[in-house]
């Protein structure tokens, strides 16, 4: 994306400050960018890496080529990062395919150490990787402290999960065979990740390979390379071996290097968190070559609220959580929210209530709640949701404008009310800061729009009555449940969907079986009496 450099006064600004966006800004965002939101300072300034991770050694593209990442809040140049092409990547599952059979052959034991190393890494780096997260992301501070504690879980999780990967005995039916099983790692396993968990997204995956005994080619995002970067080198620090872990970057080249990676022969497992119109390629490519896949897609979750909500107020929390985390760019945000007519007017005053008291700004300035989006087209499709809302009768209770002062990546957090089936909103996941607010009659008919969507990753509910709690869990077409609560994500729990949201589980005591195949073994003649 091109953008436009105008500064507005060079005096009043110091110079790594200017205002990069094309709109002049207001007194109020002067004093933002004169605040000293520019470069992080790193407290370990070797974190960050303008390279691909390729054998154990940085390295640059052939060409010479890089491409450039900007800060979404601010619009200021951070880097820039190789353009590999696929020529280059070849050269990183080369070396995957080289450093498997040591790899798969080291004790799970000292598999376990290893990611319990990074894990401990990751937490005295704490800082560092929650400012490059923020710097990159634009998500608030905060926010990037908590997804570095949820990605570096995946370390600690999954270094508890290496020694415990158990195979079975299993009582044959033909006389005189023994049958157990074998797990065994995959093989050569490409990542490939999104920019809206620029940490968790990639520990999700590389915890579990490495666990069970494989090597990575993991593509991180174009817009968010940097955490990825930060967490390769505490890799290197922790003493995984070279080969093991590879991380590639491009970013006009995302789709040759995708290319690559879901059809390489030696490539025998593909993991994709990303759209669902993505996923469908990645999935056709990786056909050519029968690969194990996992793919955790996009969703448009419903969230409902029942007249016999025990605590309004939870389940506003609840609402407010789920929607607007992230900034609502998280694939299991809230998208639909679905409140009974008995409940409905008093739930809207109390959500639009807490929504006006958000600050939306600079993810570093303190008190922020919340940051801007990724780009310019992320803002774009969130104002054609609410326009088309509005336009079919919904009314704004908040927001419902582009906050284009702050700059162009910023949006109000907005939540509309008089929501209708016939709405974008209705069949389109958002991934933005819009919350609308459908009224609706009885559970059939909310269970019915629910499941009306294509996609099924989330669903939440809040309801006081065992007997509806267990009837619609059972019921929404969704990979995860949230029953009185609006946050699901954790390491323990199972993530992923159903539908056109996906297949395949993530973290968990499933996540690691991506990762492994079960092999028979049957033995012959076993039948016979002890010796006399
Ligand atoms: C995602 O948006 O794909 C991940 C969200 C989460 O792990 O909570």
């Amino acid at each position: 994306m091109e953008r436009i450099i105008r500064p507005v006064s060079r005096q009043l600004l110091r110079p790594h400050l200017r205002y990069p966006f094309a709109i002049p800004p207001t007194p109020a965002v002067k004093r933002l960018y004169t605040m000293g939101h520019g470069r992080p300072e790193l407290k370990d300034k070797s974190l960050f890496i303008e390279k691909c991770y390729i054998n154990g050694e940085w390295v640059g593209a052939q060409s010479g080529e890089t491409f450039e990442v900007h800060d979404p809040a601010t619009g200021q140049l951070i880097g820039k990062c190789p353009e590999l092409a696929a020529s280059d990547v070849e050269k990183a599952i080369q070396a995957a395919s080289e450093a498997f059979p040591s790899f798969r052959t080291t004790l799970a034991r000292e598999r376990a150490r290893m990611l319990r190393r990074w894990y401990q890494l990751m937490m005295d780096n704490a800082e560092d990787l929650a400012k490059l997260i923020t710097w990159e992301n634009g998500k608030p501070l905060a926010d990037a402290k908590g997804e570095v504690n949820y990605a570096a879980a995946f370390f600690e999780w999954f270094s508890e999960e290496a020694p415990r990967i158990y195979g079975d005995t299993i009582p044959a039916s033909v006389p005189g065979n023994r049958v157990m099983t074998l797990k065994q790692p995959v093989g050569v396993c490409g990542l490939i990740t999104p920019w809206n968990f620029p940490a968790a997204m990639i520990t999700r995956k590389i915890a579990p390979a490495l666990a069970a005994g494989c090597t990575v080619v993991a593509k991180s995002p174009q817009e968010t390379p940097f955490t990825a970067n930060a967490l390769a080198e505490l890799a290197h620090r922790a003493g995984i071996p070279k080969g093991v872990v590879n991380i590639v970057t491009a970013s006009h080249n995302t789709p040759s290097v995708g290319e690559l990676i879901t059809t390489h022969p030696d490539v025998r497992k593909v993991s994709f968190t990303g759209s669902t119109n993505v996923g469908r390629i990645l999935m056709k490519q990786a056909s050519s070559t029968i690969k194990k896949v996992s793919w955790e897609l996009g969703g448009n979750a419903p969230f409902i609220v029942f007249d016999d909500v025990e605590d309004l107020d939870a389940a506003v929390m609840g609402a407010i959580n789920s929607k607007f985390r992230s900034s609502g760019q998280t694939c299991v945000c809230a998208n639909r929210i679905y409140v009974q007519k008995g409940v409905y007017d008093e739930f809207a005053k109390r959500f639009a209530a807490k929504v006006k008291d958000f600050k939306l700004g600079l993810g570093f300035e303190n008190g922020i709640t919340h940051g801007p989006v990724i780009h310019e087209r992320a803002v774009d499709k969130v104002h054609e949701h609410v326009q088309d809302a509005t336009s079919k009768g919904a009314q704004v209770l908040i927001g419902g404008k582009k906050a284009s002062a702050l700059g162009p990546n910023f949006y109000e957090p907005t939540v509309l009310a008089g929501m209708t089936k016939d709405m974008l909103i209705a069949s389109e996941e958002t991934f933005g800061p819009v919350a609308g607010l459908f009224p609706f009659e009885t559970e059939k008919e909310v269970v019915e729009l629910a499941n009306k969507a294509e996609v099924g990753l989330a669903g939440y509910f809040f309801s006081g009555n065992v007997h509806r709690i267990f009837r619609v869990a059972e019921s929404l077409e969704v990979g995860m449940v949230g029953v009185n609560t609006g946050l699901i994500s954790d390491v323990a729990s199972p993530f992923g969907g159903v539908k056109q949201s996906g297949f395949g589980r993530e973290g968990s005591k499933y996540g690691i079986d991506e990762f492994l195949t079960v092999k028979s073994v049957t033995f012959g003649g076993m039948g016979e009496p002890l010796q006399a």
